[in-house]
C-alpha cells in the first residue's frame, strides 16, 4: 500500500469479492453442518439469517469497561453509540470483554497483565466471526495491548479511548491523575498534610468517568494512537463526559465497517513512517517514558524494526509544545479546547517533521492535520518557541546497562542547577550509589539516616524488571529521604531497571536493559560505587575497574546469580519465562513470529 494514496476502489472490490471472513462461519454452503451450528448459537438473542447472511460486516466492540476498570468504563456508555454507527453503515455489532486491566489497583502491577490482555484478544480475533474490530482504549496497558493483538491478527481495527476525566480542582489549583500523588507525598513526608488531606487532595484529581487527565501513560498512549493512524482524527483528547465524545464513539462505529470494506488493516497503517511520526508526537506532547516499551512492543508484533537508538534519533531534538502536566501546568480539558493531538501535529507538518503515513479514516496524517493550528498558546506552544528545546528521551549506554531512557522534559530547574550546570563539565556529574533491591527495600531504608543519603547521592532501584518484579514495577522514581526534602533537595538522580509512571515529573534513568534479574551489570552496583552520568556522551557508567566486576560477577554466579522474589501466580511464572527485556517492548518472545495470521 501507497501510504499517501487512498486505499483504491480495486483493492476495495477485491475484498468483497473474496468474501468476508465471518462467511467462512456464518454463510458456507461447503460446510453446513458446521455452519448451522455456528449460526443457531449465534442467533438465539435474536439475530436473523438475513443479518448474519447477507455479507455485512461483522464487527466485534473489544470490552475493556467494566468496574474493575474504572478509567475505562465509560465504554459501556460509549459502545452503545459505537453500535449505533455501526449499524447505521451497514454492520453487526458483537461486543465481547477482554481480560480487564486498571492501572493502579492491580497488584503487584497492572504491566503484568499488558500481554495477557494481548493473549486473549488475539484469541478472540482470530478464532472467531470477526471482519473488523473497535479497540475501547484508555487507561494505560489497554491501548498498546489492544493494538497489539490488532497488529498480531492484521484484520481492520480502530481505536476510539474512553478519554480524559474533566479537570481535577483543589483550592482553585488544576490536580491532576497521579502528577498530585507525588506532590502530596511530598507534603505529607514534609509534615505539610496528614492522612486525610492526602486522601480529600489526591480524590480531587478524579471528578468524573474517564482516564487519567494528564500526560501520563493513558493520554500519552492515546494520543500515539492518533498520531500511528489507528484513530480517527482528533479523538485522543476529547474529555469522557462531553457530548463529542459520543459522537466520536458513533463516527468510529461507522468508519469501522467501511475500513472492512476497504480492507485498511493495521499493516497498511503501523509503518516504520508512522511510528517515526509517533516518536515525534511523544516528544511534543511531553510523552509518558512507558511509550517507548510500548511503541517497540507494537512494532515487534507487526514486524516493523523499531529500537530505543530511534527514540533518540528521531525524538531527542524535538521540542516540548505541550504545556499538560507533569512537565507543564494544565490538563486534558485545556489540551482538548486548545486543539489535541491534530493542533500539535500541526505545527509539526508546518516545520516538514511529519512523514506520510495512512490513518484509519483513509488520508494521511499529513492531510488530516494541516493547517489546524491550535487557539490557545498558553496550551500548545508554537515549534519556533516552544516551551522547552530538545524535549525527546535520550538513550544511555555504558557499563551499567546497554540501553535506559531519560525524559529530559520534566528535568527541573534545581535538578538542572545542581547536576547539569558544573561549569567544569556541563550535563555531566558524578555521584555515590545508593542501591535499593525491589520497592520493598527502598520504603524500608530510604528515610534512614544511617544510610547518608545527601545531595551527592544516585539512588538505584533493581529487581523491578520484567522478570525481577513481574511486568516491570513503576518505581524508579525515588523521592529524596525527609529529611534532605525538609532542606530544600526535592529531587536525586534515579536509575533502575523498571519503569516510571508517566505521572511521574522525575527525570530518572529507567527501562534499563538488561535488568539485573536476566543477567544485567546492574546486579553487580554496590553502594558505596562512585557512578558517572554523561548525558553529552549519553553514556551512565559506576567507575569500577572490570578486574572488579568480574569478581562481582564470579561470586554472584556462585551464589545463584541475582535473587529475586518467587512468582505468586501462573501467569507470573508463565511470563517471566518468556518475557523479553524493556529496550525490546517486553513483548512476548515466542508471541512475535505469529504475525498478521489473519493472511496465513
Ligand atoms: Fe487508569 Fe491512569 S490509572 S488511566
Ligand atoms: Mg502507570
Amino acid at each position: 500500500t501507497k501510504p499517501t494514496s487512498k486505499p483504491s476502489k480495486a483493492k476495495a472490490v477485491k475484498a468483497k469479492a473474496a468474501g468476508l471472513r465471518s462467511q467462512a462461519w456464518f454463510d458456507n454452503p461447503n460446510n453446513a453442518d458446521m455452519t448451522a451450528l455456528y449460526l443457531e448459537r449465534t442467533m438465539n438473542f435474536g439475530l436473523s439469517f438475513d443479518e448474519l447472511q447477507s455479507g455485512r460486516p461483522i464487527i466485534g466492540i473489544a470490552q475493556t469497561g467494566s468496574d474493575i476498570a474504572p478509567c475505562n468504563r465509560h465504554h459501556i456508555v460509549l459502545a452503545e453509540r459505537v453500535k449505533e454507527g455501526i449499524r447505521d453503515a451497514g454492520g453487526i455489532a458483537f461486543e465481547f470483554p477482554i481480560h480487564p486491566i486498571q492501572e493502579t489497583c492491580k497488584r503487584p502491577t497492572a504491566s503484568l497483565d499488558r500481554n495477557l490482555q494481548y493473549l486473549s484478544l488475539v484469541e478472540i480475533l482470530y478464532g472467531y466471526p470477526i471482519d473488523g474490530v473497535v479497540l475501547t482504549t484508555g487507561c494505560d496497558k489497554t491501548t498498546p495491548a489492544q493494538i497489539m493483538a490488532a497488529a498480531t491478527v492484521d484484520i481492520p481495527a480502530i481505536a476510539l479511548n474512553a478519554g480524559p476525566m474533566l479537570n481535577g480542582w483543589f483550592n482553585g489549583e488544576r490536580t491532576g491523575s497521579g502528577t498530585i500523588v507525588w506532590r502530596a507525598r511530598e507534603m505529607m513526608a514534609a509534615g505539610e498534610i496528614g492522612y486525610e488531606g492526602f486522601l480529600k487532595l489526591v480524590a480531587s484529581s478524579a471528578p468524573s468517568t474517564g482516564h487519567c487527565n494528564t500526560m501520563g501513560t493513558a493520554s500519552t498512549m492515546n494520543s500515539l494512537a492518533e498520531a500511528l493512524g489507528l484513530t480517527l482524527p482528533g479523538s485522543a483528547a476529547i474529555p469522557a463526559p462531553y457530548r463529542d465524545r459520543q459522537e466520536m464513539a458513533y463516527m468510529t462505529g461507522k468508519r469501522i465497517v467501511e475500513m472492512v470494506r476497504e480492507d485498511l488493516k493495521p499493516s497498511d497503517i503501523l509503518t516504520r513512517e508512522a511510528f517515526e511520526n509517533a516518536i515525534i508526537v511523544n516528544s511534543a506532547i511531553g510523552g509518558s517514558t512507558n511509550a517507548p516499551i510500548h511503541l517497540n512492543a507494537i512494532a515487534r508484533h507487526i514486524g516493523v524494526e523499531l529500537t530505543t537508538d530511534d527514540w533518540e534519533k528521531h525524538g531527542y531534538k524535538v521540542p516540548l509544545l505541550v504545556n499538560l502536566q507533569p512537565a507543564g501546568e494544565y490538563l486534558g480539558e485545556d489540551f482538548y479546547r486548545a486543539g489535541g493531538v491534530p493542533a500539535v501535529v500541526a505545527e509539526l507538518v508546518a516545520k516538514d517533521k511529519i512523514k506520510p503515513a495512512m490513518t484509519a479514516n483513509g488520508k494521511t496524517l499529513k492531510d488530516n492535520c494541516e493547517g489546524q493550528f491550535t487557539s490557545d498558546r498558553k496550551v500548545i506552544f508554537a515549534y519556533n518557541k516552544p516551551m522547552k528545546k530538545d524535549a525527546g528521551f535520550l538513550n544511555l549506554k555504558g557499563n551499567l546497562f546497554d540501553s535506559a531512557i531519560m525524559k529530559t522534559s520534566v528535568i527541573t530547574d534545581e535538578f538542572r542547577k545542581r547536576y547539569l550546570e558544573n561549569e567544569s563539565d556541563p550535563m555531566a556529574f558524578e555521584g555515590t550509589a545508593i542501591v535499593f533491591d525491589g520497592p520493598e527495600d527502598y520504603h524500608h531504608r530510604i528515610d534512614d539516616p544511617k544510610m547518608k543519603i545527601d545531595e551527592h547521592s544516585v539512588l538505584f532501584m533493581r529487581g523491578v524488571g520484567p522478570v525481577g518484579y513481574p511486568g516491570a514495577a513503576e518505581v524508579v522514581n525515588m523521592r529524596a529521604p525527609d529529611y534532605l526534602l525538609k532542606k530544600g533537595v526535592t529531587a536525586l538522580p534515579c536509575i533502575g531497571d523498571g519503569r516510571q509512571s508517566g505521572t511521574s515529573g522525575s527525570p530518572s534513568i529507567l527501562n534499563a536493559s538488561p535488568e539485573a534479574a536476566t543477567g544485567g551489570n546492574l546486579a553487580l552496583v554496590q553502594t558505596g560505587d562512585r557512578v558517572r552520568i554523561d548525558l553529552k556522551k549519553r553514556t551512565a557508567n559506576m567507575l569500577v575497574s572490570d578486574e572488579e566486576l568480574k569478581l562481582r560477577r564470579e561470586k554472584l554466579d556462585a551464589a545463584g546469580g541475582y535473587k529475586y522474589p518467587p512468582s505468586q501466580t501462573p501467569w507470573q511464572e508463565i511470563q517471566r519465562s518468556v518475557v523479553a527485556e524493556l529496550s525490546e517492548g517486553m513483548v512476548l518472545k515466542p508471541a512475535v513470529k505469529y504475525q498478521r495470521i489473519h493472511a496465513t
